[in-house]
């Protein structure tokens, strides 16, 4: 299969990578990213810009698309900026690899995406996974991880406390709240892609918990 990965440098992208890359069901992966990648016969790496996005490109000719993008509000700097990255790019690019013949789509979403949520990004998660319904992928899957667990190459404070408390409460908390590690999640949208089973399927955060 022939697999395109959007968001490769990310925490579950750099798993999905390197996962697909060892997996000898994906033949070719495309990674288009803003910084590069190790080179890799299988893999071919480009440069994006999600705002020049062409129909053009030659990535988007794939069997199917493994979306781990996303910031943060206080990276992005704004709600707006935000959803740009975590709403928009992954259905622009969902719509070109539609366009192209990809049959499925497999999006890292989050544990409370409900587009009626009256949180801001369980909100932003929810239109997503609602909008990328429509545009008529043979095989959809939301993978929805609670804190995903991992090494990051930023420091986020928040989610630092947030990991610590859930780490010391872990075998007391319902498995739906406890840590995804990044490698678990990764491992789920791969299958789901090799897999790419007909219909619109979720994965829940009591399934990637160790
Ligand atoms: N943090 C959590 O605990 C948590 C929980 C549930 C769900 N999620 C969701 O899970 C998904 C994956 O999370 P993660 O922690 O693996 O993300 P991450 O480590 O922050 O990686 C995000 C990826 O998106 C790329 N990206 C962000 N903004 C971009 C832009 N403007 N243009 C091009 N590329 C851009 C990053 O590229 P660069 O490397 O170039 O920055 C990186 O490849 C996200 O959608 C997140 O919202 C997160």
């Amino acid at each position: 299969m022939k697999l395109l990965i959007i968001g490769a440098t990310g925490l579950v992208g750099r798993h999905v990578l390197d996962l697909a890359l060892a997996d000898p069901r994906v033949t070719a992966i495309i990674a288009p990213t803003r910084r590069a990648l190790t080179s890799h016969p299988k893999l071919t790496s480009t440069m994006i810009d999600f705002e020049q996005l062409s129909a053009e490109q030659s990535c988007w000719n794939v069997d199917a698309v493994i979306c781990t993008l996303g910031t943060t509000i206080k990276s992005a700097g704004s709600k707006a900026a935000f959803k740009r990255v975590d709403h928009d790019y992954p259905l622009m690019v969902a719509r070109l690899a539609h366009q192209h013949g990809a049959s499925s789509y497999i999006l890292n979403s989050a544990l409370g995406a409900n587009p009626t949520s009256k949180v801001f990004y369980n909100q932003i998660k929810g239109e997503v996974e609602q909008n990328l319904q429509t545009i008529g992928f043979d095989s959809l899957t939301f993978v929805q991880p609670g804190l995903i667990g991992g090494k990051r190459d930023d420091f986020r404070f928040g989610e630092r406390i947030l990991a610590i408390a859930l780490t010391l409460t872990q075998p007391l908390l319902p498995k739906r709240w406890r840590i995804s590690p990044a490698s678990n999640i990764a491992q789920a949208l791969l299958d789901s892609a090799v897999e790419s089973k007909p219909g619109c399927h979720r994965i829940r955060s009591a399934q990637l918990a160790n």
